[in-house]
């Protein structure tokens, strides 16, 4: 298959150029495919002539997308929206990222594609709208909402939680992770293997997909030191001493109702670090 990836640089995008290996992908770098710049969008999708396209880009600092609202649209809604419109004309199917943050976290079980999306930032807003738009011509369009990704190539130079929480404690810092927070952290690598396995099932619409099982950030951080080999206390703390810009659901656990259904699984968080440890060399 013939894609066009956006984002290609990213966690998910790396894993996907290294994962999606018998098809012919071609990445542009982010200053050559600008969310920001939709007017250019159907050039460069002409350039590519892709089968697919594959939309890994979003502005997704959550704080940063509070301050600015408008930016926040522009890039997770509106240029999704471009890309659609451009690829519902061409007939080229169309796969955008969306997230966990579009619900209210005031769930007490793994949210499904059924369950109402409220969300609670600005950052949540705009991915809602996204998601709205990429499926509104209900065209050959997926929609696929991950959770708390950590992958090889973070994009951060901090790197990922687990990445973090290794160094803290090989360093011996003191280590505070909140317990009352509740995610489903996936793998970019194994989400980049489920992603392929369901546009080879032309069955397009709205999808979880997360390393399977809730979990807080307390217990995988802990289990990520435990799999690194190495004993040291990490202090549960209460997100509410964590002062930030935009509000976080405090329960965002994803359910693959939909991809189970199509027979595609995801393993667990656990087996989620323990393969991105040894991926890493951590
Ligand atoms: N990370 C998470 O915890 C998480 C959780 C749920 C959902 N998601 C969603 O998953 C998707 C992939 O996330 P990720 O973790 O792989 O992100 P990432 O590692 O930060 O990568 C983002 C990619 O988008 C590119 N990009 C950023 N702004 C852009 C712009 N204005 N125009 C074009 N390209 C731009 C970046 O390029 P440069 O680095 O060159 O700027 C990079 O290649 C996103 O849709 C995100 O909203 C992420």
């Amino acid at each position: 298959m013939r894609v066009l990836l956006l984002g290609g640089s990213g966690q998910l995008g790396s894993e996907i150029r290294a994962r999606w290996s018998g098809d012919e992908i071609v990445a542009p770098p982010h200053a050559a495919f600008d969310l920001f710049e939709p007017e250019r969008f159907a050039d460069a999708i002409a350039a590519a002539s892709p089968e697919l396209v594959v939309n890994c880009a979003a502005f997704h600092n959550v704080d940063e997308c509070e301050h600015a609202p408008e930016r926040a649209l522009a890039a997770n809604a509106i240029a999704v929206d471009a890309l659609g419109a451009i690829c519902a004309q061409r007939d080229i199917a169309l796969l955008t990222i969306s997230t966990d943050y579009v619900f209210d976290g005031d769930a007490n079980r793994p949210y499904r594609e059924d369950d109402c999306a409220r969300p609670i930032s600005a950052y949540g807003v705009s991915k809602l709208a996204g998601e709205l738009l990429a499926l509104r011509r209900g065209g050959n369009a997926y929609v696929v909402r991950t959770c708390g990704v950590y992958g090889l190539h973070a994009s951060r130079s901090k790197g990922t939680f687990v990445d973090r929480v290794i160094a803290q404690a090989r360093a011996g810092e003191p280590i505070r992770v909140v317990n009352d927070v509740v995610a489903s952290p996936t793998y970019a690598g194994h989400l980049a293997l489920a992603l392929r396995a369901l546009v080879e099932t032309r069955a397009y619409g709205l999808y979880h997909a997360a390393n399977v099982g809730p979990v807080s950030w307390y217990d995988f951080a802990a289990k990520a030191l435990e799999l690194a080999g190495i004993a040291h206390p990490i202090e549960p703390i209460s997100a509410s001493a964590w002062k930030a810009a935009a509000r976080r659901p405090a329960y965002s656990a994803l359910a693959n109702a939909k991809l189970e259904r199509l027979g595609i699984r995801l393993p667990r968080w656990d087996e989620g670090v323990a393969a991105y440890i040894q991926d890493k060399g951590l």
